[in-house]
């Protein structure tokens, strides 16, 4: 059964996921007073929304107030190919007005990640005045139900921390990773997830239905926080609750 702060809304293309991301982004942007912490993710789906949010003049969206983080990274340098870093550099930050100390990349290329992990951390806490909280988290949702780099395979992180590093992923691309944990996506005030892609039918129906304990399902049974899942029809093809945004 859905719960009732999850809202599912269903989009016709990727133009219009996209289009409707932005306007959630913006929206909380426009909502916080001060400083708005965004946390990006990884993958092919955000990659039409970046840019239609880097679409934005000033005049529309507070861009002296964004402050990015990211959700997790490979442990790649930030030109490789599979960096998360990169692809939002591409997409958004370098098309952006986004002021570069503004901008937080987990170091994922060096050796020590459980040392990346805790600056990161430290980073995340300093930014937000100690709490941790970040105003609005993307994240997507792998096939196999994962989300961030937290797969159902892996251990449970230890309980206090936000950001540790994992294992060797076991979906491509196969490297160790930094994520942020199911604490800190708990903290965030928003999340938003985007979901695209046939292969995520079957599974986005089960963890709607809270069937199993994949990571999506752990975040979605959170019930204190709005979060908001913009699917594709494709993703959305094996659900029968859809709803169109008002
Ligand atoms: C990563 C991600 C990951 C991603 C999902 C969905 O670094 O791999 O953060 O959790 O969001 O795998 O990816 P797609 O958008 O490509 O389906």
């Amino acid at each position: 059964m859905m719960k009732s702060n999850v809202e599912l809304l269903v989009a016709q293309d990727p133009d219009e996921q996209a289009a409707w991301a932005a306007r959630v982004v913006l929206e909380a942007a426009r909502e916080t007073v001060g400083g708005f912490s965004l946390a990006l993710s990884g993958g092919s789906t955000p990659q039409r929304f970046h840019q239609q949010l880097a679409h934005l003049d000033r005049e529309t969206m507070p861009w002296d107030r964004v402050i990015i983080f990211f959700s997790d990274e490979r442990a790649v340098g930030p030109d490789h190919p599979d960096s998360n870093y990169r692809m939002a550099r591409e997409t958004l930050l370098s098309a952006a007005p986004i002021a570069p100390n503004h901008i937080h990349r987990i170091l994922a290329e060096r050796d020590d990640l459980g040392e990346v992990a805790r600056d990161y951390e430290a980073t995340l806490r300093e930014r937000t005045n100690g709490s941790g909280e970040l105003d609005l988290i993307v994240l997507g949702m792998g096939p196999d139900g994962h989300t961030a780099s937290l797969f159902p395979s892996h251990p449970q992180p230890p309980s206090g921390r936000l950001v540790v590093a994992t294992p060797m992923s076991p979906t491509a691309p196969l490297t160790a990773r930094v994520t942020m944990t199911y604490e800190a996506i708990a903290k965030a005030k928003r999340v938003l997830f985007l979901v695209s892609g046939a292969d995520k039918a079957t599974r986005l129906e089960e963890v709607l239905q809270q069937r199993g304990d994949l990571p999506v399902q752990r975040v979605l049974s959170d019930r204190t926080r709005p979060t908001i899942i913009i699917a594709d029809e494709f993703a959305s093809a094996a659900l029968t609750n859809r709803r169109q945004p008002s």
